[in-house]
């Protein structure tokens, strides 16, 4: 990213340093002194800095945005509720059953279900809830998958720091400081798409795993995900072993299909956590799955404890009803897939025009761009794909008004909104950023 004068953030940069660590309230919107970006407003697929540029949005804030900015289908339902009942009261009211309603109508896979206010929150209430029913401890991860900031699931591969060329797998390491050893303890993790890896874990390990905790498409990795077969080893090898099966379709969920990712495998985990597109921006979470394993919640003696203040609060669940309801009742879905190939289309013709091998993974709401011959199959060959020359491109594209992650493991997010944007723009856009980036280096 080109240094662009920004007095205004300059100046919000220099106030947050003093209130927050990094200055910012989450670490990853750190980007450096001078390119951490503060925000005036957002509309629709677009959002503003506080100097005034705009910028057409691909990041939609990690994937929460699935119909736009300031949706006034969804706004003016959160602001009926918290007028007309309230935000919180420590009770329930019909609208829990509302929206439990309106998933178990979207997703087949879901016979029971319980709030939380984060995907982090959905994920540990899921895997409490898988550990007390099979009474098992050990969970299996996939290197490259993304759960959460809570220390059991911040253990990465690190891929970055691997030699392709070595036999050896990537080391496993804490994503930072604060994270004890004994976290560690009851994980093992798995390259995506590897049977045999999968069938060796089972063998060493089947009577004490509770769960296969799998992003079945990795919105955490490029959109890598994983093939039917795969899906459907990891079916039949947790039935075959009581395990359980645990869906995170935090980004998936909602976005790549009305079902999510499960209904484009036709394979049905037992347990699944959505979040993000579930309430167009505001923070709402749940898990569900299989009556018998959510029963396992109770206050019997070994139930699941599962709960917390702010769990099921107006604000959550008039937004997830809203949201679910335009989801199920319009054709938004269908727009945002037809977009998202659309600009598959126009980066396609870019990079053809530039000599440049790539390919797209993933669904066409949330899809990975890659620069190699092939689709990567699992984590590890993300890391033969020229991701420097990516986030070379990604940084001229942000120079020039297009907001994205500067990195090939974040996919392109694509809203409702983005129908109304102008994709010849966003060609010229696209083709002025890899010449720049082309000319910047040789990479
Ligand atoms: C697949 C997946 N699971 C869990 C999470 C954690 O969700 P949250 O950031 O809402 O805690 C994320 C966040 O990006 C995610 O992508």
């Amino acid at each position: 990213m080109t240094k662009i004068h920004k007095p205004n953030s300059t100046t919000m940069f220099k106030r947050a340093i003093d209130n927050m660590p990094l200055g910012v309230a989450d670490s990853y919107r750190y980007w450096g002194e001078e390119n951490t970006v503060f925000l005036s407003s957002m509309k629709g697929c677009t959002i503003t800095d506080c100097d005034s540029q705009t910028f057409v949005d691909f990041r939609l804030a990690y994937g929460p945005i699935i119909l736009g900015y300031r949706d006034e289908r969804v706004d003016n339902e959160v602001i009926n509720a918290i007028t007309s009942v309230g935000t919180i009261s420590g009770f329930s009211t019909g609208l829990d059953s509302d929206v439990v309603e309106l998933v178990k109508s979207l997703c087949p896979n879901i016979d029971k279900m319980r709030f939380s206010n984060s995907g982090t929150e959905a994920v540990i209430g899921a895997v409490r809830t898988a550990r007390g029913f099979t009474k098992r401890n050990k969970i299996v991860v996939v290197e490259g998958g993304f759960h959460g900031l809570h220390d059991e699931v911040m253990w990465k591969s690190d891929v970055d720091n691997w030699d392709v060329n070595a036999q050896e797998v990537p080391n496993i390491i804490p994503f930072g400081g604060g994270i004890p050893q004994s976290t560690r303890e009851h994980q093992v993790s798995v390259p995506l798409n590897d049977s045999d890896a999968i069938d060796a874990v089972f063998a060493k390990h089947g009577n004490d795993i509770a769960a296969i905790l799998i992003e079945p498409i990795m919105g955490n990795c490029g959109s890598i995900a994983s093939t039917q077969e795969y899906m459907q080893k990891l079916r039949d090898i947790c039935d075959a072993n009581g395990s359980l099966l645990i869906m995170d379709e935090v980004k998936t969920g909602f976005r790549v299909a009305k079902g999510g990712a499960q209904s484009l495998y036709g394979i049905h985990a037992d347990l699944t956590t959505y979040a993000k597109a579930i309430g167009n921006g505001y923070p709402v979470a749940c898990f569900g799955g299989r009556a018998d394993v959510m029963d396992t919640i109770s206050f019997d003696k070994n139930g699941v404890t599962h709960g917390g203040t702010y769990t099921a609060n107006m604000v959550a669940l008039s937004a997830a009803k809203a949201t679910l309801t335009v989801l199920k009742e319009t054709d938004a879905l269908e727009t945002i897939n037809l977009t998202g190939q659309a600009i598959q289309a126009l980066l396609s013709r870019v990079f053809t025009k530039f000599g440049i091998e790539h390919c797209f993974a993933g669904p066409d709401a949330m899809f990975g761009v890659h620069f190699g011959p092939s689709v990567p199959q699992n984590y590890r060959d993300w890391k033969q794909t020229n991701s420097d020359l990516y986030t070379q491109f990604a940084l001229n594209l942000i120079d020039n008004g297009v907001m994205l992650e500067p990195d090939s493991r974040e996919p392109w997010f694509i809203c409702e909104a983005h129908q109304t944007m102008d994709l010849k723009w966003l060609e010229q856009v696209a083709e002025k950023s890899m010449e720049a980036a082309i000319n910047a280096s040789d990479l």
